[in-house]
């Protein structure tokens, strides 16, 4: 590691975690109760819910889409950097994710700008119009992340940011041999060789690509 760069350990991110916004009352609660409902523990970390939230809001962004809903969690806290009239398409495979976050989404103040579309994100996504979208945030299946690199670059308007988490494959991502794990390198691999992408991974919760469409 270069001299540069000072590795962060537990105790140093402690502090890191600490100066970020908190996570408020809502999102708490809405955690809460997805454990109690059963939902994978797997939302995104309150640290990158405002790496999120304010690289929207920097970026002006009006237009999202998510792919994987799960409980809304990071639909809500990205929805919170629109303005009024801004909207998230969030897609989900799950009957039971889709119907938990619809269900929080309502109860939430942002339940206006949030769509859940139900159904497998390779059927949905097609659907939706080329050029138009602000930002993409990938969040699903990680077998088919390369397949949502193709379909985000054909949403994404020209300066638009694709965020894709769990890039760190819970530090795996280097040495492992999973299926998953190599899915992860494949799109990694495929993002840094397009030429209209210019992208860095964030080692915020298990890692986020953060890249703007030139
Ligand atoms: N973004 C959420 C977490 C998503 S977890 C948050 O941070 O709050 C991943 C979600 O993707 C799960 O709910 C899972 O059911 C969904 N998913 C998996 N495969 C999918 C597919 N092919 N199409 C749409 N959703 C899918
Ligand atoms: C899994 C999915 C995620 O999006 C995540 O952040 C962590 C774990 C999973 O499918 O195991
Ligand atoms: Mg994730």
């Amino acid at each position: 590691m270069s001299k540069s760069s000072t590795p962060v350990d537990e105790a140093l991110f402690g502090f890191v975690a600490a100066q970020t916004i908190p996570e408020d009352d809502f999102l708490r609660d809405l955690r809460v109760a997805s454990l109690a409902a059963g939902l994978p523990e797997i939302h995104i970390a309150p640290e990158q819910a405002a790496f999120l939230r304010i690289a929207l809001q920097a970026a002006g962004a009006k237009r999202v889409v998510e792919v994987g809903t799960l409980g809304g969690y990071s639909a809500i806290a990205m929805a919170r950097a629109l303005p009024d009239d801004g909207r998230i398409v969030t897609l989900e495979v799950e009957p039971q994710h889709a119907a938990f976050a619809r269900e929080w989404i309502a109860k939430s103040d942002q339940r206006g700008k949030i769509e859940v579309r139900l159904g497998n994100a390779m059927d949905t996504l097609p659907a939706l119009a080329a050029g138009a979208a602000d930002a993409v945030f990938l969040d699903a299946d990680k077998e088919r992340y390369v397949d949502y690199l193709r379909q985000s670059m054909r949403l994404l308007r020209r300066g638009g940011i694709l965020f894709a988490d769990n890039v760190l494959a819970d530090g795996e991502i280097a040495t492992g041999t999973s299926a998953k794990v190599q899915a992860l390198r494949a799109f990694l691999a495929a993002a840094k060789a397009l030429p209209n992408l210019r992208s860095v991974i964030v080692p915020l919760g298990d890692g986020c690509l953060f890249g703007v469409k030139q």
